[in-house]
């Protein structure tokens, strides 16, 4: 059984921000303000050293917890490197696939991404996949073919029968970091592209039924805009998410005629 009630995903990437403390101070923060939503899911994703510490406070309140990134095998010898099975351990239901940070600074590639998102499915944590086009692709129009391609590559022979168990990011490069943030029309095209790409891969109810977050610049002041796209289903947020009550605002956005 399939349902196309898409639960609201908020989602703050810490990066590579914050102390322990300044955590645990922060959860402590946004708790406080947000009470226990039921209409939407808040979810953080801090550095992999603040998972464990941050698990219980996390799960008190009520939010879900994210890995930023992860290898696809279980063990071995992979220096610097954290498993799916540790991840796991650490009370994580989500994990961070394919961020632009790492496929353009650390050089990850589609390939990876793909044993990456196959690997989390297999584990029973949901990924959530990013994708996003430069700028120099969008000015050559060519936004739709990139998407397909990290699409393509980043879902390789994946089976998902139930659109629980994959969130896909729409974050145009151009948008992370930058200030500047796709136009809601820019973002609902996009993650509309992105539907239609997942009903032919999968089927019309799984597809209707994944969470496509936007990602790009995400602020208080226009994410209400945002959040009104019909196919805008969450966000991915970076600087924005690192104060509280910044963040807290992001998550309670004016919903503006469309009920979650
Ligand atoms: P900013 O919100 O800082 O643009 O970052 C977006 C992002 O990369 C979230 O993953």
């Amino acid at each position: 059984m399939t349902t196309s009630v898409r639960i609201p995903l908020m989602a703050a990437n810490w990066k590579m921000h914050l102390s322990i403390a300044e955590g645990v101070a922060f959860i402590a923060k946004l708790h406080e303000l947000l009470g226990n939503p039921q209409d939407r899911e808040v979810l953080i994703a801090p550095p992999f050293t603040h998972l464990w510490p941050l698990r219980e406070p996390m799960a008190a309140a009520g939010f879900s917890l994210a890995a930023q990134n992860c290898h696809w095998e279980t063990q071995g010898a992979f220096t610097g490197e954290v498993s799916l099975t540790m991840i796991a351990e650490t009370g994580c239901r989500y994990v961070i696939v394919g961020h632009s940070e790492r496929r353009h600074i650390f050089g990850e590639s589609d390939a990876w991404i793909g044993r990456k998102t196959a690997a989390a499915l297999s584990r029973g944590v949901v990924p959530i996949v990013c994708i996003g086009e430069k700028i120099e692709e969008r000015e050559a129009g060519l936004t739709e073919e990139v998407l397909r391609r990290q699409l393509t590559a980043g879902l390789e022979g994946l089976r998902v029968d139930t659109p629980e168990k994959l969130v896909i990011a729409y974050e145009p490069v151009w948008a992370i970091g930058t200030g500047r943030t796709a136009t809601p029309g820019q973002a609902q095209d996009a993650h509309a592209f992105v539907r239609g790409w997942l009903a032919q891969r999968f089927d019309k109810a799984v597809a209707n039924g994944i969470r496509i977050l936007y990602g790009g610049s995400v602020k208080p002041d226009n994410v209400d805009d945002l959040m009104a796209q019909p196919d805008i289903d969450g966000a991915l947020v970076g600087g924005a998410s690192l104060q509280a009550d910044s963040f807290a605002r992001i998550v309670q956005y004016k919903k503006s005629g469309k009920s979650p």
